[in-house]
């Protein structure tokens, strides 16, 4: 089947067909492909079934993730659905940071806000390591507050809230505003002009998720200035190119920036105070 599943996708534009089948086969028969090599494994004609209407929905340019209704983030398995961004690698490197920061000024009185949930994969990661620490995230779409829903189930996290509808206008009444420390965000940050270049499977994944006014620049430049209004520490994603046009936009704010693993600009921090910069935490962020 692994060979036929192969020719199936042959002449097809999918990116990395050896990976898309194995993960299509392990799929359907709930096994990894370890298990499935080392047995004999019969196959029944609804798997078959199951297994090339798969491929056809890859094969018609569907993203993997979506035909398969999960992705993977931190190596675990998040329920995604169209509608709904498909979490990159590069924000697991969020996460990470997250945490360095959320550890080093750890009290179990501690709010986080996150804007813009997703499928939740932020905050889950986050609320699932630090379970006295409450979270509230905020998400404009429909499709991700029930994607993020999900998840928090299947993960039997408890203490996120999550809230549906614009960060910006309800996160500034919420009764849990004056305790929040942290605020952590993977913003929308394509500029339009880059929206026209990125590859069909990727136009797949809802705009409003990807794409942001001002060269893509608009809600970084919002989360800033809460951040700077509220006095609260700010963990935010942002894409390879923006770095100097935020240092332009923001040249007194005490700002500070970290990479990704391919050694890209991508992580922004903001610090109400320079005491909370210790030099343990800026070694572990491995800001600048
Ligand atoms: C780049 S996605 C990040 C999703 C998820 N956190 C992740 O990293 O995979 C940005 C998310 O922000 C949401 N969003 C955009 N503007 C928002 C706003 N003003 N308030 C709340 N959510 C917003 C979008 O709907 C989208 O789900």
């Amino acid at each position: 089947m692994y060979r036929e599943a192969k020719k199936y996708l042959a002449d097809s534009s999918v990116d990395d067909i050896d990976l898309t089948v194995l993960f299509i086969i392990q799929h359907v028969f709930s096994s990894s492909y370890v298990e499935l090599v080392s047995h004999d494994v019969s196959v029944d004609c609804d798997q078959e079934r199951q297994v090339f209407s798969l491929l056809e929905a890859c094969k018609l340019g569907h993203p993997l993730a979506y035909v398969l209704g999960l992705a993977g983030f931190n190596g675990r398995e998040y329920a995604i659905q169209p509608g709904v961004l498909i979490p990159r690698p590069e924000t697991e490197g969020l996460v990470a940071s997250a945490r360095a920061v959320i550890g080093a000024i750890y009290s179990n009185n501690l709010v986080v806000f996150e804007c813009g949930l997703g499928s939740g994969v932020v905050s889950l990661e986050l609320a699932y390591i630090f379970s006295d620490v409450t979270f509230i995230g905020w998400d404009i779409s429909s499709d991700a507050v029930d994607t993020s829903r999900i998840n928090m189930q299947r993960m039997g996290v408890s203490n996120l809230m999550i809230e549906h509808g614009d960060f910006f206008s309800l996160s500034q009444a919420h009764d849990a505003l004056s305790s929040c420390r942290v605020l952590v965000s993977n913003p929308p940050y394509v500029s339009l002009a880059d929206y026209a270049h990125l590859d069909d499977h990727v136009r797949q994944e809802p705009m409003a998720a990807l794409v942001a006014p001002d060269n893509g620049l608009a809600i970084i430049f919002q989360l800033i200035d809460f951040a700077i209004q509220h006095g609260v520490i700010l963990i935010c994603e942002i894409g390879s190119d923006q770095r100097a046009l935020i240092l332009e936009a923001y040249s007194q704010a005490r700002l500070f920036f970290s990479k990704d693993l391919s050694g890209h600009d991508r992580y922004l921090f903001y610090f109400p105070n320079c005491d909370l910069v210790s030099q343990k935490l800026i070694d572990e962020l491995g800001i600048f």
